[in-house]
């Protein structure tokens, strides 16, 4: 037996005591007297009645031990040439303040507050101010337009926001308070403050009586102290795309989310206090939130926030440079960002200008991972690659390889097996499993382990509906794919309508919401065709309303121009195409189904049901020539 199967059998055996075991690791004001009680909750809560408080375990328990003037975050930003080291030390000081500053503007134990913030010192610095004082952060990525801010601000009900003057894309300075304005403006909930990060690239004016400064707010505030909270409380939202334009809010608390965390960071990516962790990605996302705020710090580790792009801020060896410079351990990405630098350094030129003896693994997840990035990142780096699948529901890895148990052999194209804490199972439509190698849903049997949501923001309902009620029993992941005989998950696409383009989850669905709403388009589909850099690109098939005259070329710019205003740049809507009619079935659906097959050079049947089998042929043939 490995250890990892040894691991995983005791989990299975009594996950409670698996659980109590890894409690441990966490500073309880409250220790917990239960685990797990199915009772609560939708599905059951961990360790409620249990009290502690997050930030005090992510920053002020590690300055009592003693690790003060360890760094706690460097800030390296090729955008503005500047990198910063920030202190458990100084991040206590910090996060005290911006809390009492917080607090001052009448935030407390249970209020909302929207981080909108480009990746800064600052943003985690207000995740964290947040989670001292017992209030619940919801931050939303830079990279979404004003009518998705206002639809989280509508939805989360903030007494503030803390945001920037401004994000800095290559070549691009994006100005946030037009779109804080815009946001506020149309959202019928209004924040009381408003806090801004005035950046030196782009300062912008405050509006009077509503935006302060947020670091002369910080000066003048008492600073703050840590707030004991119930394990059961919410410590953030994130909002994240589901099958209707309506951004689903993905809760997550505080005791079960701690546990978890600091568990993986030993378990998954074998690390400990004092070593150096970086998570390239964004604090808008799940990435961003579990591994470059709360786990390295919950776990005392160093972590590397990355103000910059795989390629072009300068170039193809950056990521090289960041893990030499600072001495990182562990790297965790998504594999777009390991294409885009495959791209354009096929040989590892840049990388063999580079130190990375420090360096011991890379772990990659957000998207499917095509066998070639594993191998060709593998060959290069000569360290071991590790595909890890999870989701934004889940906070941490469903799938994986665990440094922390000995690796056991990867099969690149496999998310690896399931961590202590998952059951996972391939279920039919008649809820059955499918023996191994055959594919068919992916899905969790209940509980779900700590850290995973417990329900969505304010909506039990939608939560059972979208996550229980397809596998009674079950929590389904919205993925497909296949359990082999060894005992490895392979994910092969999502079942519903989302698409991950350069690992951003986005849905089709609210595209279409956009492209239904222009006044020339009579009924559209939006599919994620296969692409070598992003691994999807969404392209827009419209149908024109009778007598619509103009050409391809006009419309296409017009509803580019209107995704990018309602949803935003992310989308990375670029490609809209007029077809004469669209595949449906007798009763009138649309075949989105087989269209996302054929768009993702999957094979696929001709459903029975096909009203006009010409019709899919030809629209077939348009999303083939679309593909890169
Ligand atoms: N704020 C504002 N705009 C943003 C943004 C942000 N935080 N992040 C991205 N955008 C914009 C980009 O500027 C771009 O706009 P454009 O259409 O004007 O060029 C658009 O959104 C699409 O961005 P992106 O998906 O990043 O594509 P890209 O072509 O700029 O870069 C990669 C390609 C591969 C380098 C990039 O996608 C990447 O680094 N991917 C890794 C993703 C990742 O880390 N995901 C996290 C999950 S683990
Ligand atoms: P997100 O919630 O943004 O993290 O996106 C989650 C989705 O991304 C999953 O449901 C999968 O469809 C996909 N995903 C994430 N990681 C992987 C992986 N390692 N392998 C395959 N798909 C993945």
């Amino acid at each position: 037996m490995t250890r990892y199967d040894e691991t995983h059998s005791r989990w299975r055996r009594d996950p409670e005591a698996y659980w109590a075991a890894a409690a441990k690791a966490i500073d309880w004001d409250v220790p917990p007297a239960r685990v797990f009680d199915p009772a609560l909750g939708v599905y059951g809560r961990w360790f409620p009645g249990a009290r502690l408080n997050t930030c005090h375990n992510a920053v002020d328990r590690h300055v009592a031990a003693g690790r003060g003037e360890q760094a706690a975050i460097i800030w390296d930003s090729p955008m503005t040439g500047r990198v910063e080291t920030i202190t458990y030390a100084a991040l206590q000081q910090r996060v005290a303040k911006v809390a009492g500053a917080l607090a001052a503007r009448g935030v407390g134990r249970g209020d909302r507050v929207i981080v909108y913030m480009p990746m800064v010192p600052e943003a985690a610095i207000a995740m964290l101010a947040c989670a001292r004082l017992g209030a619940v952060h919801s931050v939303v990525f830079g990279g979404f337009a004003a009518a998705e801010l206002a639809a989280r601000i509508a939805d989360a009900k903030p007494k503030a926001i803390v945001s920037a003057s401004c994000g800095l894309e290559p070549g691009r300075v994006v100005k946030y308070k037009p779109l804080i304005d815009a946001a506020i403006a149309l959202s019928p909930h209004k924040p009381g403050a408003v806090l801004v990060l005035q950046r030196p690239e782009h300062p912008c004016e405050l509006t009077p009586g509503r935006d302060e400064d947020l670091l002369a707010a910080e000066a003048a505030a008492a600073p703050h102290a840590c707030v004991s909270v119930e394990a059961t409380d919410p410590l953030y939202i994130l909002y994240t795309s589901g099958t209707t334009g309506a951004p689903k809010g993905i809760l997550r608390d505080n005791g079960g989310h701690a546990v978890a965390l600091a568990n993986s960071m030993s378990l998954v990516y074998g690390v400990g206090a004092g070593d150096v962790f970086w998570a390239a990605s964004d604090v808008g996302w799940v990435v961003g939130h579990s591994y470059i705020v709360y786990a390295p710090l919950l776990a005392g580790c160093t972590t590397v926030l990355f103000e910059g792009k795989p390629v072009g801020t300068p170039d193809a060896g950056t990521f090289w440079r960041v893990c030499a410079d600072h001495g990182v351990k562990v790297l965790f990405t998504a594999p777009t960002a390991i294409r885009a630098i495959k791209k354009e350094d096929p040989a590892g030129a840049f990388l063999a200008r580079h130190d990375l003896s420090k360096l011991e693994a890379l772990y990659l997840a957000g998207e499917r991972c095509d066998p070639d990035t594993v191998t060709w990142s593998e060959r290069l780096l000569a360290k071991p690659v590790v595909d890890h699948w999870w989701q934004t529901e889940t906070g941490w890895t469903i799938t994986g390889n665990f440094r922390g148990l000995g690796l056991f052999p990867t099969k690149p194209g496999s998310g690896g097996k399931p961590a202590p804490g998952y059951d996972v199972v391939v279920l039919d439509e008649a809820n059955q499993e499918v023996p191994r190698g055959q594919i068919g849903s992916l899905a969790v049997r209940l509980p779900l382990p700590p850290s995973c949501l417990p329900t969505l923001f304010n909506a039990d309902e939608r939560f059972r509906d979208a996550y229980l009620a397809a596998h009674p029993g079950f929590y389904s992941t919205a993925d497909a794919g296949m359990i082999d005989a060894d005992g490895y998950v392979w994910v092969m696409s999502r079942t519903d309508d989302i698409i991950n383009v350069a690992g951003h989850r986005l849905s089709t669905g609210a595209m279409e919401e956009v492209l239904a709403s222009h006044p020339d388009v009579a009924e559209c589909a939006v599919v994620g065709v296969r692409d070598t850099l992003k691994g999807q690109v969404p392209l827009g098939l419209v149908v024109l309303k009778h007598g619509v005259t103009k050409d391809e070329a006009t419309i296409g710019g017009e509803l580019v121009a209107m995704v990018r205003e309602r949803i935003g740049p992310v989308a990375a809507f670029k490609d809209a195409r007029i077809v004469a009619r669209l595949p449906k079935t007798r009763s009138g659906k649309i075949l989105r189904a087989t269209l996302r097959k054929i768009a993702d050079g999957d094979e696929y049947v001709v459903p029975p049901t096909i009203d006009d089998p010409v019709i899919l042929e030809e629209v077939g043939e348009v999303l083939k020539g679309a593909m890169r």
